[in-house]
């Protein structure tokens, strides 16, 4: 058995949300990482995923599971299916019409899971791969997908301060895939993914964050969890691994391939109660 503390590093337990590829697919191209003329293995995704399953439980995590919809190959991406803060829900509504019908799939099982306070947004914004709880505010990207106006939306909603950060670069389309929230006030993130406005304000909140390399922010390596000791990320992002064990972290390798085919990794499989 692993401990759940060290270097003054522990484990708070999570509530999370998955849901297993069962449909997954790359029949669309909605990002540069999805070529659809390239194979795709959905057995090969559902052992990767399951390894991930796997482990969040092993480490303590409770997961629980949304029932995948036939049609929607990208639906395994649970991030995206909604933002959730203090137990109040803001919806999803997509930017693509091919993950359009993502929003209710997701919020059906929310209403059906005794959450009360539920909104269906006026704005389109793709859930926790553009919102990003860190301590006591809400870090929230724009430019690829999330609109701008939904930032508004969510702080009325949540009355939590949002900060808006630009994203400029289309290989990182949502903020979970150019940022990692460690801690309470550490973040992990790669600077040239934002624009150079996001880069100061990024430098003001977090002076002392973990910085990527461009080679571990071609891996996928921020799309990553982390419980508060333990980091889990794309195995690829080796330098990403190294920095963070020197801050006391554990960092967990996980494959996670296949999926990355479709552009997501762990933290887009991971939507945070
Ligand atoms: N194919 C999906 C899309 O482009 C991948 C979503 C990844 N999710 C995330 N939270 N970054 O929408």
């Amino acid at each position: 058995m692993t401990s759940t503390v060290s270097a003054g590093r522990a484990v708070v337990p999570r509530r999370l949300l998955m849901c297993r590829p069962e449909y997954f697919d790359v029949n669309y191209s909605i990002n540069p990482w999805m070529h659809p003329e390239k194979p795709t293995d959905a057995g090969s995704a559902l052992v990767q995923w399951e390894e991930l399953h796997g482990l969040y439980r092993s480490l303590g995590h409770t997961v629980e599971l949304v029932e995948p919809v036939p049609g929607l190959p990208d639906m395994v991406f649970a991030a995206n299916g909604a933002t959730v803060v203090g137990g109040k829900v803001l919806g999803a509504r997509f930017r693509h019409r091919e993950r359009t019908a993502e929003g209710p799939a997701y919020l059906d099982w929310f209403a059906a899971n005794g959450y009360q306070d539920i909104l269906w947004p006026e704005f389109i914004n793709e859930g926790e791969g553009d919102y990003l709880q860190v301590g006591d505010l809400l870090l929230a990207g724009t430019g690829f997908r999330t609109d701008p106006r939904s930032h508004l939306e969510a702080q009325e909603f949540f009355g939590v301060p949002v900060i808006s950060l630009s994203l400029v670069n289309p290989n990182f389309y949502h903020l979970d895939t150019a940022l990692s929230v460690l801690g309470p006030g550490e973040v992990m993130y790669y600077p040239a993914a934002f624009s150079p406005g996001s880069q100061a304000v990024l430098r003001r909140l977090f002076p002392d964050a973990v910085l990527a390399s461009d080679q571990d922010a071609a891996v996928f390596g921020l799309n990553a969890f982390c419980d508060g000791l333990n980091v889990l990320l794309p195995q690829a992002a080796t330098g990403l691994a190294g920095q963070l064990a020197e801050r006391g972290y554990r960092p967990i390798g996980v494959n996670l391939t296949e999926l990355l085919k479709a552009g997501g990794s762990v933290k887009c499989c991971t939507l945070e109660l």
